[in-house]
């Protein structure tokens, strides 16, 4: 008889292991209340421009419904190159693979690239996503914490870089970084390429925000793919979910060093095997005709952005700093030391759905972040529910401010 213990239905340790998403915890409490305005999940509030949707609709009316390359059709494969060739470096369509979004994307290349027990480093407050990939493939995750300050948040990169120990595997990276819009400048990413070179580690760089930038005025964020060589251990994954208004689409990409690709193919092949092609034809039509849409995704965002930093500057006991990338604010409220409760008592009293701090690491605790890819009116609802909130709630998840 085998023993009982050995028969309990579970799945293996390391998955039983995982946290699960804070975020999804506090929306699962809020979302079946539509009297919550919500702001909790990082996507923007607008439909899919529809020159993108009318080449999904003409694809399936033409009956392409079947299943299509591991590495996507050659015309998006293409489009990728030649998008990735303008913004950043010659790049050709072999080292380029279609993914079912980029979360796919990042899973893939993790695959690809640990094993168990490897290490791997990320920079926290992170989307915790990428914390719990690698610990799939049972990694070890190492994270090296963000400050913040005065002026935002700020890498020391001599920390990081001691903590990139001869031996580790990966350096996985999120620039224009979600939750905080930190933003890798170029002298540090040309010091880590240099330590990542020389001690052979390989940089997963997650550029899914990387055209939502507003600190200079670039169309694109610094990337390591304008200073790699192709055949460096560099690999990028992007989507089709944010700067073109595809969430709901689930469309990404690898770019990455041509030997890598036959390996990350088969990986596909045992994943997903590929993408739908009216997805597919959808993208290859976002990339050719879809700047006007980056660029004015872009001004609304950098407008929303101001509009709520501005007003939560007027709220007494919050602090925030104008994020440099990506589409939310992380502020810090006074008194806040469990933002899970916070937040649970903001969807419960102020019908306000933010995403609670502690849900992007340790350092992330006493924050809260806020999408703001939304309308005038509703940014402007929610800080006033929020300043209501602040100015009447009994401190739960909140320490009493002494007098
Ligand atoms: C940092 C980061 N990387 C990757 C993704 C994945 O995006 P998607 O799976 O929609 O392509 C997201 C989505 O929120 C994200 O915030």
């Amino acid at each position: 008889m085998p023993d009982s213990r050995s028969l309990i239905p579970e799945a293996r340790s390391a998955v039983r292991a995982l946290a699960s998403s804070r975020i999804r915890d506090i929306a699962n409490a809020g979302m079946h209340d539509p009297g919550v305005l919500a702001f909790w999940f990082g996507e923007p509030d607008q439909v899919t421009p529809a020159f993108i949707r009318d080449a999904a609709a003409a694809s399936l009316a033409r009956g392409e419904t079947f299943y299509s390359q591991n590495f996507g059709i050659p015309e998006l494969r293409i489009a990728i190159a030649d998008y990735l060739s303008a913004l950043h470096r010659p790049t050709v369509s072999d080292e380029i693979a279609v993914t079912a979004s980029g979360m796919s994307a990042l899973m893939l290349v993790v695959e690809a690239l640990v094993s168990p027990g490897d290490r791997v480093v990320v920079v926290t407050p992170l989307w915790p996503n990428l914390v719990e990939i690698p610990k799939i493939l049972s990694a070890q995750v190492v994270c090296v914490p963000l400050s913040f300050g005065a002026s935002g948040w700020s890498l020391d990169v001599d920390r990081l870089l001691d903590a990139l120990t001869p031996g580790t595997r990966a350096l996985m990276i999120n620039s224009p970084n979600n939750p905080t819009g930190w933003t890798i400048d170029r002298g540090s990413q040309q010091a880590l390429l240099a330590h990542c070179a020389r001690h052979g580690i390989w940089i997963v760089a997650d550029d899914v925000y990387e055209r939502l930038y507003y600190a200079e005025d670039r169309p694109c964020a610094p990337s390591l793919l304008d200073i790699a060589d192709n055949d460096m251990r560099v690999v990028s994954t992007n989507s089709f979910s944010k700067a073109w208004l595809m969430t709901g689409w689930r469309l990404g990409w690898i770019v990455g060093p041509k030997p890598l690709l036959p390996d990350l193919g088969k990986l596909i092949e045992y994943n997903t095997s590929c993408s739908p092609v009216f997805v597919q034809r959808a993208g290859v039509v976002a990339l050719r005709d879809g700047e006007p849409t980056v660029d004015v995704t872009r001004e609304r965002l950098r407008r929303a952005r101001d509009r709520l930093v501005d007003a939560l500057h007027s709220l007494p006991g919050v602090e925030v700093a104008p994020p440099a990338g990506a589409m939310y604010a992380f502020l810090r409220i006074d008194g806040v030391d469990d933002s899970m409760a916070f937040c649970r008592r903001l969807v419960h009293d102020a019908r306000l759905g933010l995403a609670p701090g502690s849900a992007f690491g340790p350092e992330g605790e006493g924050f809260v972040r806020w999408c703001f890819a939304a309308s005038d009116e509703r940014l402007d609802d929610g800080v006033a529910r929020l300043a209501r909130f602040l100015a009447t709630a009994p401190p739960v998840g909140k320490t009493p401010t002494r007098e």
